[in-house]
């Protein structure tokens, strides 16, 4: 097929490009590159031997994404592009609404007018909201987000639902869990713009020496260890999920359905600690801070469904997002190049 990635220049997406032209597709990606930089593509290029040709532009341009459509040859479209700091949400939320909303509203008005039936879309696990068992389980409504950008996700997953149905689109919401780790080459990796927001990449700064210590906030939750335990999914099994989800689109018998994709089970933040330290070769310095606002104690992914039905499992273990983590930030400390 031929797939139009939205968003290919950002950390997923940049993976799932990757494995798309690994598997045999072509690719096209589109990405204003506000949260990414355009010197990522040389890498995929440089891995894949392939030429992916990037259109810079934000997707809420309703005319430019029209042109693209109207002027390129897309079977698919893999949807990333979009803003996602829960923390930013709360102080931006028309940004957020705006951006996540509008860009989906561009692309999926584009697919219908130029017959582009598939669609792959990045939602998360943050729909479960705040009362939903673990594991979480794709059937389970009320869907419900405690952020804007959470609300965000709810929302398109909502907005994609009824135009599937009316629209005869074929839509594969896949819920993620907590993505981390690094191409195994430690070529390309995550590249967070200023203070990183999440546990792994804050972990791998320490680990260089561009933080000072890690705070992990709270050690007081009902868990084993009494620090929040996450459902953590290697990026280039999240990247063989897209693949395995666009793939599947044809055969599915309803317009839309969900997925979760992540491993399985709960690590917590000390497990995951220890774990980057064990990838290091020595011990990190971290201190203890008072809960985040905000946090869930514990919770993971039922994988039934993604295994039934995509044939796709998560392979890798912690350890193995650790060293892969590590190989990217110790060979690139500033992250990609600016250019
Ligand atoms: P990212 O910020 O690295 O990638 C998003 C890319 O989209 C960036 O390259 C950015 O420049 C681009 N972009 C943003 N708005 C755009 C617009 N209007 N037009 C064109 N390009 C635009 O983020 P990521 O971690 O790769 O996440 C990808 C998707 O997965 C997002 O939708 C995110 O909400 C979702 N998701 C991420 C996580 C996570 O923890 N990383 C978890 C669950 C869901
Ligand atoms: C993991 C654990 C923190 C940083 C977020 C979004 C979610 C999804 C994935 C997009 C928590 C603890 C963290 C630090 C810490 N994104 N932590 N010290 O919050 O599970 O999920 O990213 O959809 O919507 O909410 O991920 O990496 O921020 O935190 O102790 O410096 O690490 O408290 O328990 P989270 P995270």
């Amino acid at each position: 097929m031929r797939v139009l990635v939205s968003g290919g220049a950002g950390y997923i997406g940049s993976h799932t490009v990757l494995s798309l032209i690994e598997a045999g597709h072509d690719v096209l990606v589109v990405d204003d590159f506000s949260n990414s930089k355009p010197t990522v593509m040389a890498r995929v290029e440089s891995l894949t031997g392939a030429h992916v040709p990037v259109h810079a532009f934000d997707l809420t341009d309703v005319d430019k994404t029209e042109r693209l459509f109207a002027t390129e040859q897309i079977d698919a479209v893999i949807h990333f592009a979009g803003l996602k700091a829960v923390g930013e949400s709360v102080a931006k939320p028309l940004e957020y609404y705006a951006n996540n909303l509008g860009s989906t509203f561009a692309l999926v008005n584009a697919m219908r007018h130029h017959d582009v039936r598939r669609l792959v879309f990045s939602s998360s696990a943050t729909v479960y909201g705040d009362n939903a068992p673990v594991p979480y389980h794709e059937d389970y409504q009320p869907l419900s987000a405690s952020s804007p950008y959470g609300r965000t996700k709810v929302m398109q997953e909502q907005v994609l639902s009824d135009v599937a149905a009316a629209d005869g689109l074929k839509v594969a919401l896949l819920r993620y869990f907590n993505p981390v780790g690094a191409h195994r080459s430690g070529t390309m990796g995550e590249d967070p713009q200023g203070i990183p927001n999440n546990l792994m990449p804050f972990i791998a700064q320490v680990a260089v020496g561009r933080r000072e210590k890690l705070a992990i906030f709270g050690d007081d939750y009902p868990t084993a260890d009494g620090t929040c335990e996450r459902d953590y999914i290697h990026v280039e099994d999240l990247a063989a999920g897209h693949v395995a989800a666009l793939e599947h689109l044809d055969a599915m018998t309803e317009p839309v359905r969900a997925f979760n994709l992540g491993g399985g089970t709960g690590t917590s933040v000390l497990e995951l600690f220890r774990a980057f330290e064990r990838a290091v070769g020595h011990e990190l310095p971290y201190e203890i801070a008072g809960r985040r606002a905000g946090d869930l104690p514990a919770y993971w992914a039922d994988t039934a469904r993604a295994a039934e039905e995509l044939g796709w499992r998560a392979t890798r273990t912690i350890d193995d997002m650790c060293a892969d983590t590590w190989r990217w930030q110790s060979a690139n400390p500033q992250g990609y190049p600016e250019g």
